[in-house]
């Protein structure tokens, strides 16, 4: 495993700004050889000011938002307008501000409609298998953030979720608040053409730490599991 691609910002708003001209550049390069952009969106808050970055005028207006199709990461287990809810943050930050085509937008299903979280993750690999096909599920790009444990998407330090090779989408209880969630699988988070991991302050630097260390446990780090996407995972790190 070659070292690992790690760049650091002084800020969060410094690293949000270059990870969004990364992003312009990425899409610009998908459309041109496949007509469109694929990518799957983070939840948390980290992303927030990635996703206001993208959505600011200068930066819209540099994406075709025609050819993106946005998917999500994971999903807690909640109604899409939870102030929990991963989709509500990206709607307020990001989609409720691009022309991004209603039906290019795929959230997880987590409205009371869907009997479980089972069925609900059942339902999303339909989804992507409607889009992506029966092959391997291959992102332009997946945003990840980082949890002081370690975890990444929802998957969770000791998680049975780290060691499923064949559903794409899987529900999870976790120790977190709300402890349901939806969340892709390893496979299509280290099958993704380009992977950015997004960390910002001190808490996050010590899981980093573990994450990247050379003989990182993934049961105890999932995150480590991306390292596997080796030459297409790249870290980025704000120390504040
Ligand atoms: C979620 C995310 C989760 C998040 C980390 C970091 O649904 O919460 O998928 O993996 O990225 O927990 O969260 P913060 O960015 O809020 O620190």
């Amino acid at each position: 495993m070659s070292s690992d691609d790690v760049r650091s910002f002084d800020t969060l708003a410094d690293l949000s700004v270059e990870v969004a001209q990364q992003i312009v550049t990425l899409a610009a390069e998908a459309m041109a050889r496949r007509g469109r952009f694929t990518i799957a969106l983070a939840g948390g808050q980290t992303p927030r000011a990635l996703y206001q970055c993208l959505a600011s005028p200068a930066v819209r207006d540099r994406i075709n938002w025609a050819r993106v199709h946005v998917f999500f990461g994971d999903e807690r287990y909640v109604p899409h307008d939870d102030p929990r809810s991963n989709v509500r943050m990206a709607r307020e930050t990001l989609l409720g501000h691009v022309p991004c085509p209603p039906d290019q937008i795929h959230p997880m299903p987590t409205s009371t409609f869907s009997a479980n979280a089972d069925e609900a993750a059942m339902e999303y690999e339909r989804t992507l298998r409607d889009f992506f096909g029966s092959g391997p599920l291959v992102f332009d790009l997946v945003l990840l953030g980082l949890g002081t444990d370690g975890h990444t998407a929802s998957l969770f330090p000791h998680s049975p979720a780290l060691r499923e090779e064949t559903s794409q989408v899987v529900a999870v209880t976790a120790n977190a608040d709300p402890p349901v969630r939806l969340t892709l699988t390893l496979p299509p988070l280290i099958g993704a053409l380009r992977i950015f991991v997004m960390a910002a302050g001190p808490d996050k630097q010590t899981a980093l730490e573990h994450v990247l260390a050379p003989d990182a446990d993934v049961d105890l780090y999932p995150a480590a599991a991306l390292r596997a996407a080796d030459g297409r995972v790249t870290w980025w790190v704000a120390r504040l």
